[in-house]
């Protein structure tokens, strides 16, 4: 089974600073990072920390400005066959399922495609069985009547599942979800959540999970890497970074969550579901200010861009 690395990543972006000359913003800055079969890491820190652009890198949705990508120390050649055959490979669970799925396509429509265009299936029997298989993997049913609707005749959290589930057609090795509850309701995260966790145990699935969220990231992650600023601040076994955070960002971090060692931290649903989500003031205004304002359109172009192409 593949193990994904980055290794040295960058991603600088150009944007317009308050003068006339351009501005160069560091949104990934030397960052590296290995995620082995079987295995969820989870990559936590503020909003503007760079956690989506690694994302977008290692899905092949931006290109890096420095640094390499491999699968089992393969380096990912570059062109369309190339990238088709890395999609293959490694697949995403973004955040928002109304922007994910095409609004106008039923759902048969959206998981046969990836079934099709990865040669998964090649007649309509293996097509129904994939289907089936599919919606049944992430607990969706009866089959019939789910493929037959349209994403706005489905709930939030159904929603998400046959995003998961499209993202499963490929029979992807490596899995990156980021923030992939965090648009939904909370009484539902942890169901989706724990369902990634079985899909990563039953397919030895290497887990990349992004989140702002430090109590799902210990509970399902082996190890949290900690960005502020588009670097890597902290690393370390999960349990080791929350309990004994090193770096002063990450103590803040902490602070900020629930106490770590208090019963909330427990993933008990009823207590999850009062404990507040992680919110920090970063001290100092960093590049996420800056660039704040060219958030606005990378995340829905992004998939729209994924879904012309996977
Ligand atoms: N296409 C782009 N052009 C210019 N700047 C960008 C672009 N995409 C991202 N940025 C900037 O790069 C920085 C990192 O953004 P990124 O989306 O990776 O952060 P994030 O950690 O995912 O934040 P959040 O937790 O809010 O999702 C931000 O300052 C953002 O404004
Ligand atoms: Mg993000």
């Amino acid at each position: 089974m593949t193990t994904l690395e980055a290794l040295h990543l960058a991603k600088d972006y150009q944007i317009r600073g308050s003068g006339l000359r351009p501005h160069i913003l560091k949104a990934v800055d030397d960052v590296s990072l290995v995620v082995r079969p079987g295995e969820s890491v989870a990559l936590v820190g503020e909003s503007g920390s760079g956690k989506s652009t690694i994302a977008k890198m290692l899905i092949r949705l931006v290109d890096p400005t420095a640094g390499d990508i491999t699968l089992d120390g393969e380096r990912i050649g570059s062109g369309h066959r190339a990238t088709k055959r890395y999609r293959k490979r490694v697949q995403m669970v973004f955040q928002d399922p109304f922007s994910s799925l095409n609004p106008s396509l039923p759902i048969r429509h959206q998981l046969v495609r990836p079934l099709r265009i990865h040669g998964i299936v090649r007649t309509r029997a293996e097509e129904e069985r994939e289907l089936r298989r599919l919606l049944d993997s992430v607990n969706l049913g009866p089959a019939a009547e789910i493929l037959a609707k349209y994403p706005h005749e489905l709930s939030g959290g159904q929603r998400q599942r046959i995003a998961i589930a499209r993202a499963l057609a490929p029979q992807p090795e490596v899995l990156i979800a980021d923030e992939p509850v965090s648009m939904l309701d909370v009484s539902i995260r942890l169901e989706i959540l724990q369902l990634l966790d079985d899909l990563k145990r039953q397919r030895n699935l290497a887990v990349l999970y992004i989140t702002h969220d430090l109590a799902t990231a210990r509970h399902f992650s082996t190890q949290i890497v900690v960005m502020r600023h588009g670097r890597v601040v902290e690393r370390g076994p999960s349990s080791d970074v929350i309990l004994n955070p090193i770096h002063p960002y990450t103590q803040l971090l902490v602070r900020a969550a629930p106490d770590p060692h208090s019963e909330a931290f427990e993933l008990d649903p009823e207590r999850y579901r009062r404990s507040p989500d992680v919110l920090v003031t970063p001290d100092d205004p960093g590049p996420a200010e800056q660039g704040h304002w060219a958030r606005a359109w990378t995340d829905d172009a992004a998939v729209a861009e994924l879904l012309a192409t996977a």
